[in-house]
């Protein structure tokens, strides 16, 4: 098969290696690509919003599956626009995007359907959303309703917090248009965890529970950023939790949605706060995670060809996904000044000197420069250890990650720590292994 994926980040190039395995596949494409995926892949500079363009490459290069990793393309209704043109895509179409385009149909769409989420309210007038935001005593989490690159939550700590929040978002507009509606919904509290889904419509199967760090700091410190690790699987969430977030959120959500007449195909992620009362929805995505997918894909050991193939075709039933039972961990080495500002094109070098079989490298912002590999985004490379134990998966990425440098190099040296190292490991490993050590080149 002729398989073409779109995006360029840590995401898409795991989601290439674990195609590239497949024995369907023959020519592997990615529109645009990064420099790690054109190791893997032919790599194709056309402009994510030219569906037009990415719809005759799809034609004329007779591509048999396209796997859309971002949600802008997948809420744009770049599937629906495939499909017209002939092309089997794996993504939900623009209707069903709207799970993660809008916050507030995907508030609607739980309540209908009893899935378990925080008490909101939906405003499109900041003054009486300041009101509510005051009457719960600032306890309260600030949404955009449209897409915001990750950016739209805002958390304050004190009613005038909260207020001035709801300025930023609602008046000055710092999301643009996607603040024009906002969601104001009680703060919860627990342990978060992603739950991600192959989905046909009908049917879903449930991928191992990742655990993502936000923040760009060791101990959750510093503002959010797109993910700056991640591991899986997490602990907390043993088979029988697995099992009702399946029959309390995925199931209902996908019920819901071909009910409502725009089935969920694709890959359905789901958010969640582990509170004492049980899993409660923090967001829904249209997409795999990213950094998620870095953890998760490695452990799969079904074809992946094969299981998009059944959900595009509705018989994810007579599937079964194999999992294996070790555990991943992904460290993301980021651009000094990620979330903020940050230099490009700085060279990476020590690429090719990480041999360990169970350690991958994959791209997230790199392109190339005359041949030489150079940083592109904010979050550069993602490293995944792959073992049989958390310590050892840890160990791992950083490893790898002492044999790679590029000038600005930062990262988070706790990721895994909360899945099992234990403090007294951590300090007896601190000189063979440098994870407790912050570098900042
Ligand atoms: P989201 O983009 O909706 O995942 O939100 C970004 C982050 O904000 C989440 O990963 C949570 O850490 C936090 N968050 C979102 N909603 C809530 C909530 N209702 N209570 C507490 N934290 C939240
Ligand atoms: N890692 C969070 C996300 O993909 O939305």
């Amino acid at each position: 098969m002729n398989i073409l994926v779109i995006g360029s980040g840590g995401r898409e190039h795991t989601l290439c290696w674990a195609l590239k395995k497949s024995r369907h596949t023959e020519e592997l494409y990615a529109i645009p690509g990064n420099a790690g995926m054109a190791r893997i892949a032919s790599c194709v500079n056309i402009r994510l919003a030219d569906f037009g363009a990415i719809c005759a490459f799809a034609r004329e290069r007779k591509i048999d599956l396209v796997v859309i990793g971002p949600e802008v393309p997948l809420v744009g209704g770049l599937t629906d626009a495939l499909s017209d043109a002939g092309v089997r895509v794996f993504g939900p179409t623009r209707k069903a995007a709207a799970i993660e385009g809008s916050k507030a149909f995907a508030k609607d769409l739980m309540r209908r359907y009893n899935i378990p989420t925080a008490p909101y309210r939906v405003f499109t007038d900041s003054a009486e959303a300041i009101k509510f935001a005051r009457e719960q005593d600032g306890q309260v989490v600030i949404k955009a309703d449209g897409l915001a690159a990750g950016k739209g939550v805002l958390l304050p700590e004190s009613a005038d917090d909260a207020a001035a929040a709801i300025q930023k978002v609602m008046v000055e507009r710092a999301f643009g248009e996607a603040g024009s509606k906002i969601l104001v919904e009680q703060c919860l509290a627990g342990e978060e965890v992603s739950v991600m889904a192959f989905a046909d419509g009908r049917t879903y199967s449930m991928m191992i529970a990742a655990r993502d760090h936000k923040r760009v700091f060791d101990a959750d410190r510093g503002p959010n950023t797109g993910g700056m690790g991640a591991y899986a699987p997490t602990r907390i969430m043993d088979p029988e939790i697995m099992e009702l977030v399946g029959s309390t959120v995925i199931g209902p959500a996908i019920d819901g949605m071909r009910q409502d007449g725009c089935p969920f195909t694709g890959c359905l992620y789901a958010g969640l706060m582990m509170t004492d009362d049980g899993p409660r929805v923090l967001e829904f995505n249209c997409r795999f995670g990213d950094p998620e997918t870095q953890v998760v894909l490695p452990l799969l050991q079904s074809d992946l060809v094969e299981i998009m193939m059944s959900c595009i075709e509705g018989e994810l039933d007579l599937e079964q996904v194999q999992w294996s039972d070790e555990i991943a961990v992904c460290v993301i080495l980021a651009s000094r000044g990620y979330p903020g500002k940050y230099d490009k094109g700085i060279p990476i070098t020590g690429l090719d000197s990480v041999t360990d079989p169970d350690t991958y490298i994959f791209h997230a912002g790199t392109t190339l420069d005359e041949g030489q590999v150079v940083t592109s985004g904010g979050r550069v490379l993602g490293i995944t250890g792959v073992a049989g134990s958390y310590e050892r998966a840890v160990a791992k990425a950083y490893e790898a990650i002492d044999k790679v440098r590029f000038k600005g190099m930062q990262y988070r040296s706790d990721i895994g720590y909360k899945a099992g190292v234990d403090r007294k490991a951590r300090t007896r490993s601190r000189g063979r292994m440098h994870y407790t050590r912050r570098r900042d080149y």
